[in-house]
Order: structure tokens, then sequence, then C-alpha cells
């Protein structure tokens, strides 16, 4: 299950980036509620968190919960982690206090899981000696501060007390949770996307695979400590974080990168959607319609290579290699097929076809070893990541 995420949010002109941090958090896997206080509700809409989270926002102490009359205790209960951010000078100090005179600070008195705090203020605020004296009263009781830092202030002043990035945010909740850092030292390669194979100047065949399975691949690689090395076909996505991204084109480009760092890695992951065959001829040109030009009405294909087939054959004992096999039916018996005719250690079968796999955000899967398969439920391909390489690493 999930782990929860208690996000409280106070009144900040920085309470905007708290949606960037519930963005940081989800891709990590973790559920997150909110929390806000009255002030908060000043600078940002509740309903943006209810929408980013799919869960109701809570605000006042005495609002109606459904079903639930006392609503500090079972969000208290329910948090894994509160994490407040950012976390104003008043908050600070209430909490540091044991002052509880509203949802969110009550709540923070209630729980007994851990406790983050990520501070946001004018720098004079943030030097004032009640502050400083409030801070480290809550360091001495475990409470973790993600400091502040320094730079352009929103009321003008230079200095310290802005909202640190919310991926140092968030990286200090996975570390409060022992997100795992099990991958550390490991390099890993990653295929995704699709490869594009040209026709002519403007033409190409293509399939519409979207990179999010190889993306979170990568990401949950890397947040798990890993060095990765993702090469990808053309997809809208962002290079994630702390990853080395090559941006190719057709299979034969998509061949190339990987065979230059395959041999130097310990996992290697093939979820591209690689185009099995590619144009024999391309027309430099743009063909045009009504010319007698043959390679109009007649495309000539010839067989890309097959990555993974030709990586899983030359890979050494050590190493460990993973493929996907996206199928319409009998998923189970293609995917163990491709396990032995590609040599690979690992096929992820997909089930495709209507709403799932090429473009979802979840994918349903069965892993299939040598020694037999497991099949998991549908989850976030974030999910899925991580439940393959805790397969690979156990
Ligand atoms: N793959 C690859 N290079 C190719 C074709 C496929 O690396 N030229 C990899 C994919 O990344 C995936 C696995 O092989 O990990 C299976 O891909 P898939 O397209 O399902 O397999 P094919 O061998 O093309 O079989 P078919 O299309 O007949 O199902």
């Amino acid at each position: 299950m999930k782990k929860t995420v208690l996000l409280g949010v106070t009144g900040c002109v920085a309470a905007y980036k708290a949606c960037e941090v519930v963005r940081g958090l989800q891709k990590a896997g973790l559920r997150v509620k909110v929390v806000m206080t009255k002030n908060a509700t000043e600078f940002i809409n509740p309903g943006q968190f209810r929408a980013l989270t799919r869960e109701p926002v809570a605000v006042g102490t005495f609002d109606d919960a459904p079903g639930d009359p006392i609503h500090h205790i079972s969000l208290s209960k329910e948090a894994d982690v509160v994490l407040i951010a950012p976390c104003t000078a008043n908050v600070l100090g209430k909490i540091a206090n044991g002052i509880a005179d509203d949802l969110l600070t009550t709540t923070a008195m209630a729980t007994t899981a851990p406790i983050v705090l990520a501070p946001a203020m004018n720098v004079n605020m943030y030097e004032n000696e009640a502050t400083q004296h409030n801070l480290m009263i809550l360091a001495e009781r475990g409470v973790r501060i993600v400091d502040a830092d320094s730079g352009y202030l929103a009321c003008g002043d230079v200095g310290k007390g802005r909202l640190a990035e919310p991926a140092d945010i968030v990286k200090t909740v996975l570390d409060v949770l022992e997100v795992k850092r099990d991958m550390r030292g490991k390099r890993v390669v990653v295929t995704a996307g699709p490869t594009v194979e040209p026709i002519d100047a403007v033409r190409y065949i293509s399939n519409p695979s979207s990179g999010k399975m190889g993306f979170a691949l990568a990401e949950a690689a890397a947040d798990r400590g890993a060095d990765v090395v993702l090469v990808t076909g053309p997809v809208g996505l962002d290079d994630p974080e702390d990853v080395e991204v090559v941006r190719v084109k057709t299979a034969q480009e998509m061949f190339n990168a990987v065979d230059g760092v395959f041999a130097d890695s310990d996992i290697a992951v093939f979820s591209a959607a690689v185009s099995d065959f590619r144009p024999e001829q391309v027309v430099d040109r743009k063909l045009k319609k009504g010319s007698d030009d043959d390679a109009l009405t007649t495309i000539k294909l010839v067989e890309n290579p097959d990555i993974l087939a030709t990586m899983g054959e030359k890979k050494h004992a050590d190493q460990y290699v993973i493929g996907f096999a996206a199928e319409t039916e009998n998923v189970v018996e293609n995917a163990r097929k491709k396990l032995e005719t590609k040599h690979a250690d690992m096929i992820v079968g997909n089930p495709v076809g209507e709403s799932k796999g090429f473009g979802a955000d979840d994918n349903e899967a069965v892993l299939v070893t040598k020694d037999g398969e497991s099949h998991l439920e549908s989850m976030s391909k974030r999910a899925l990541a991580d439940r393959i390489f805790d397969a690979v690493l156990s």
C-alpha cells in the first residue's frame, strides 16, 4: 500500500510551490493528503490541491469531514509522515511551543508520525532569535528541518528565507520514510519510447509509445541511487532528474547508443517500442502525389536489429537483462517465448488494447522469469518500475 504524506500548507507566498512538492511525492509513489491553514487559502485555492491529489482538502477544525467527527485525530493517524511546506514563522513557533489552535497544528500535535518542516519567510523573520530558538527546539525533538534557501525574497529583500527547492523537500521526505537507496553503485541502462523510421524527407513509420514506462524506470533507479543512462526515442517528456538522457530517432541509432554503454551496465531494461522494420530506401525528398515514383505505392521494409536480443546474447553472468512484451493475448506464453529467444532474465508482460498500455499512466503486468511468474495488480508506472527493481534485487 502507498505511504501517506500529510502535507500542511500555510499562509505564505510560496504556497504555490507546494503543488510541485505534491507532484514530486506522487511521482515517488506516495499518496498525498493536504491540510491548509485558513491563511494559506488566501494564497492558493484548496481546489488546486483537491484536483492534484484527488483527495479532500481539510481546512477548518470543525468543518464536516466525511464520516469523521474528530478530523485531526484521523488525519494524524493516517499520516506516515507530516510535512509542512511552506511553514511560516507563526506555525513553526506554534508547533515548537505546543500550541494547537487550528486543524493543522492540532494534527501536528496529535501525530506520532515523523514531522518534516520546510520554513519560508522574510530574512529578518528567519534570523529573528525567536525563530532560530524555535528551529533549535524542533531539531532537538527530532523534527526534520529542510533549511530555507538564500536569495531574492517575494518582499524584495535578499537573504535566507526562501522555501527550499521542491526536489530537496521531496528528497528529505523520502529519506525520513526510508524510501530505498538500494541501487547505489549500480549502473542501469533503460530504453524508452518509440523509434521513428523515415520513409522520405517528411514521413516516417512509428508507433504511439509515450515513453512513460521507460522514464518511470529511469527515475525509479536514479531515486534508488543508481547511475542511469536512458536512451529514448522521440517523446514529449522532460529529462528525469539525475539521469543521463540520450535522445535518438531510429532503431539503428538506439542500437548504437545502447551498444556503447551496455558492457558497463549491471542492469539493462528494454522498454522501448522499437520499430521492427525500416524502409530499405529513404527518399531524400518529399514524395509527391501523382508522380510515377514506385516508392509512392511500395515501401520495401528491412528488419531492424533486435536490441534486446543482441544485448541478451552478449551479456555476461552478472548482468541482468529485462525486456517487455506488450501483448493483446496469451501474455504469459508470449512473454515466456521472448524470455528464451531474447536471452533475457525477465520479461515484463503487459496486456495491451482498449484503454490499457500505450500512453496510460497505470500498467498491469506479469513478471516472467525462468523460475516462474508473478502477477501484479494495476498500478502506476512508477510503482511498477519499483516492483520490477525489487524483483531484480531479490
Ligand atoms: N526490442 C528491441 N529491439 C527490437 C524489437 C524489440 O530491443 N528491434 C525489445 C523491446 O524493447 C521489448 C522486447 O524486445 O523489450 C519485446 O518487444 P516486442 O515488440 O514485444 O517484440 P518483438 O520481438 O517485436 O515481437 P512481436 O512484435 O512479434 O510481438
